[in-house]
């Protein structure tokens, strides 16, 4: 009994400190509407087949720093994304700070039904870091083989 309660205890705090402020979200929103939008839609739905959708994709649900890796380099399909295959290319994202990539990946991570960490400056500044000899696009077989 006890032990149950102290784990819903933890389950309450993990969910209240990855919670992020409403600040956070909307400069998140704006950097989505800035440089996401016209290839993941509004409401995140993308445009299958050419655009997939953020929407419950699996891609964000399994680790923040795919979709920071993604703006950082690109990614090359082949990708599934909640049962449809894209073949397609996303460029870098040009134009963006290491605050708005935390912002806006923080924004989507909590959007669109989705439910995720916030993401920090000095963790995605720690990402760059640790992959800054990537110089291709990243690719969905890459991110398959790491764990969460
Ligand atoms: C020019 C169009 C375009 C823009 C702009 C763009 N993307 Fe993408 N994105 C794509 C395409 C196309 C793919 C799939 C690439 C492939 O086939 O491997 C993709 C894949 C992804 C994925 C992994 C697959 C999924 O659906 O979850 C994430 C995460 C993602 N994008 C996030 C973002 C974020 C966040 C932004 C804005 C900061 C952004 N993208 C801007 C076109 C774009």
């Amino acid at each position: 009994m006890t032990s149950l309660k102290s784990l819903a205890l933890c389950f309450l705090a993990a969910s209240v400190a990855a919670a992020p402020d409403a600040d956070t979200m909307k400069r998140g929103q704006a950097v989505y509407s800035r440089t996401c939008i016209a290839c993941h839609q509004p409401t995140g739905t993308g445009l299958p087949p050419v655009f997939p959708p953020l929407a419950g994709s699996e891609w964000i649900a399994k680790s923040a720093s795919i979709a920071v890796r993604n703006i950082t380099n690109g990614m090359i399909g082949p990708v599934t994304v909640k049962g449809t295959t894209y073949t397609s290319m996303m460029p870098p994202v040009a134009g963006v700070s290491d605050k708005d990539i935390a912002d806006v990946v923080t924004y989507v991570n909590n959007s669109f039904g989705n439910s995720g960490a916030a993401v920090t400056e000095a963790e995605v500044k720690a990402i760059k870091a640790k992959y800054a000899d990537r110089k291709t696009p990243w690719t969905a077989a890459e991110y398959e083989k790491e764990g969460k």
